[in-house]
């Protein structure tokens, strides 16, 4: 069920920014998809790095994000310092997890790698529900990342 959603999903990704090089457009697009592909889904989106050890909000949907955060504060600095991606069953049990809405309760994140092997972002997925995020979706947003791998 889950993975059929996310082979539909990168399929209508694709179809999306076939041809497009643009890191703006692609990640608005691919912010779009996501956050609308599951009722649970209250953020999605990405943080840029911006130099550093500093990552600032980028194109995303949902309630809005914290503006900054460094390399060594929330899952997203952590997911940007080690470059490794973090999938967190409860929020509520991680002392560092950084609460832009209340309301989230779990969360994934991973590290997007441009063509250089650089590191120029992370993705950034909120979820309403404890437990939203396993190894499947870490295995089909690790193929969503890759676009820009090619930019
Ligand atoms: N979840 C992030 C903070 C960003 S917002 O929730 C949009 C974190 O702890 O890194």
């Amino acid at each position: 069920m889950k993975e059929q959603k996310y082979k539909d999903l990168i399929r209508d990704i694709n179809s999306l920014i076939s041809g497009e090089d643009d890191v703006i457009t692609i990640m608005s697009t691919i912010s779009c998809e996501i956050f609308h592909s599951a009722d649970h889904i209250n953020w999605a989106g990405f943080y840029r790095v911006v130099g550093n050890r500093t990552l600032k909000v980028g194109p995303y949907q949902g309630g809005h994000g914290c503006l900054v955060i460094s390399y060594d504060k929330g899952v997203c600095g952590k997911c940007a310092a080690d470059r490794t991606p973090q999938i967190v069953h409860d929020v509520t049990k991680l002392e560092y997890h950084i609460a832009c809405s209340s309301e989230t309760r779990s969360e994934i994140v991973l590290p997007v790698f441009n063509s250089k092997g650089e590191l120029i972002a992370v993705l950034d997925i909120d979820s309403l529900e404890v437990g939203s995020f396993d190894e499947v979706d870490l295995k089909y947003l690790s193929e969503v990342v890759k676009v820009f791998k090619s930019v």
